[in-house]
């Protein structure tokens, strides 16, 4: 048998089937480059270590850097995973007698697990960049609509006057906090869990902090056991993306309200729509029911996630490669519809005329009408409460007279007689009036709006500061280790 990894203990090759069944080339497609950097680190450390020769460090770098321009594609998918037939053609490049080496003093077990982390905190870190242009995308069109008045819901039922831009500012804080916990994962991801080889570390005397640094990893995974055994960083980042998915699906349900005929508060820009292959008049929301319905992928990738770690022993089991795809297919789903909704947010166009009109439909000054009661004339809040409520059954659109005569009914004297004038009334009608009176911070008024807007510039800001930060130290740490393989092949010729 040729097969490098079975040949010496098992007799018998798996069929067709076993090997489908047991094999994870397919995702480890999302590894490949990563497993090349390790690889690369590796072999450096075992030279430094005096573990291995510098011709054979050099034979086996160059080799590497051949496999990674050869691409996956090259290598041999019979094999059980993406590390084996890569040492596996490395010895077809080089021969076992060099290239065999490569393999000291680690396990594919601390292979993978640092694999993994590298290519998860690529992805978080294009995640950050992601939320950022989704959250200026929303700063924006919020910026354009400070003074676009709307109605504004609870129960889905008309509730009080608001504004487009604190509509959308809600949601952007929301993904301001998910930026947040997107950092708060990456510093648990990005620790190296090379060097645990199986479980028990190694007898070889390599050097850790050396591999952890050639690959811009912050600190360790120092327990060799927890090392190469623990996914909780998967189960953290997947929670993460599954709540980003939660707070895109909020806002896709509603841009898919906002479009029908009965709302008709927005128009979706064509690319983000379809249309129907019988009613030719339709212009449906399809993206955003498909941001809503990838919600879905991203929970069940959690979920998948927590079962397959459930009642693990320690250390190594096969049943981790079974967690690894759905990061994967949660970062990707996630990150597209993060962008995809930056893009629909920018490009919508906002009814004004209609959300105004409607801001008022539902008698949503109510509560600005008892408010105004209570100031003027003393009376408790739940007394004018309950004058406002026998009101909101008639029109919705109370008169002075009707205020007067329904006040007479439950307190026995009119409101006009304890001050309350008709502008007042007026006022506590407007919606405009409404918004600007809410100045409360966090409140509608214009100028608290552009407050908030302010501050959330100033903290976007600075989180991109900080993502530029940690995109240069990974880079640098990355082009550093290229550039000692470099000089470890050069240096040989
Ligand atoms: N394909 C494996 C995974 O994703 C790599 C580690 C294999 N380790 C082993 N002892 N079989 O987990």
């Amino acid at each position: 048998m040729s097969d490098i990894l079975r040949r010496g203990r098992l007799a018998t090759a798996p069929d067709e089937e076993i090997i489908k069944f047991t094999s994870s080339m397919d995702a480890d497609k999302w590894i490949f480059k990563a497993d090349i950097a390790v690889d690369l680190a590796h072999t450096v450390m075992l030279k430094e270590q005096g573990i291995i020769e510098n011709n054979d460090c050099a034979a086996i770098l160059e080799a590497i850097l051949k496999i990674k321009e050869e691409g996956i594609d090259k290598l041999d998918h019979t094999y059980e995973d993406i590390h084996i037939s890569l040492e596996s053609r490395l010895i077809d490049l080089v021969g076992e007698n060099t290239g065999g080496r490569m393999h000291s003093g680690r396990s594919r077990n601390d292979e993978v697990a640092t694999c993994i982390r590298l290519v998860l905190r690529d992805e978080l870190l294009g995640l950050m960049d992601d939320l950022v242009l989704l959250r200026k995308s929303l700063y924006s069109t919020a910026g354009k609509n400070i003074d676009t008045l709307m109605p504004g819901f609870t129960h889905l039922q008309h509730a009080q006057p608001t504004t487009l831009a604190h509509h959308l500012i809600a949601h952007a804080n929301a993904f301001g906090r998910d930026f947040d916990r997107t950092m708060g994962a990456l510093l648990r991801v990005n620790m190296s869990p090379l060097g645990a080889a199986a479980f028990a570390s190694t007898g070889f005397n390599i050097d850790r902090p050396r591999t952890q640094t050639l690959l811009g990893f912050d600190d360790l995974i120092e327990n060799s056991m927890d090392a190469v055994s623990s996914r909780d960083f998967l189960i953290e980042s997947a929670s993460v993306l599954a709540n980003i998915m939660i707070n895109l699906s909020k806002m896709a349900e509603e841009i898919v309200i906002w479009s029908t005929s009965e709302f008709d508060f927005i128009e979706l820009d064509d690319r983000y729509t379809s249309t129907s292959s019988i009613m030719p008049q339709k212009k449906n929301p399809d993206t955003a029911e498909l941001v809503r319905g990838k919600s879905g992928v991203a929970i069940g990738s959690l979920m998948s996630l927590l079962s397959i770690c459930k009642s693990l022993p320690l250390s190594y089991n096969r049943d981790l490669q079974e967690a690894t795809p759905n990061i994967w297919r949660s970062t990707e789903t996630t990150r597209a519809a993060v962008r995809i909704m930056a893009g629909m947010i920018g490009t919508m166009k906002v009814n004004s005329d209609i959300m105004a009109k409607k801001s008022v439909a539902g008698f949503t000054t109510a509560t600005e009408l008892a408010d105004t009661m209570v100031r003027v004339t003393g009376l408790p809040f739940r007394t004018a409460h309950q004058i406002v409520g026998v009101l909101a059954c008639g029109s919705g659109k109370p008169t002075p007279g009707e205020i007067d005569a329904v006040a007479h009914s439950v307190i026995g004297e009119s409101l006009s007689g304890r001050g309350l004038t008709e502008e007042m009334i007026r006022e506590a009608l407007d919606p405009i009036s409404n918004i600007k009176k809410r100045n409360i911070t966090g409140g509608p008024a214009p100028y608290e709006v552009r407050e908030s807007l302010n501050k959330c510039r100033v903290k976007l800001d600075k989180d991109e500061q900080e993502l530029k930060r940690l995109n240069k130290r990974i880079d640098d740490s990355i082009s550093g280790l290229l550039g000692v393989v470099d000089e470890y092949i050069h240096n040989m010729k």
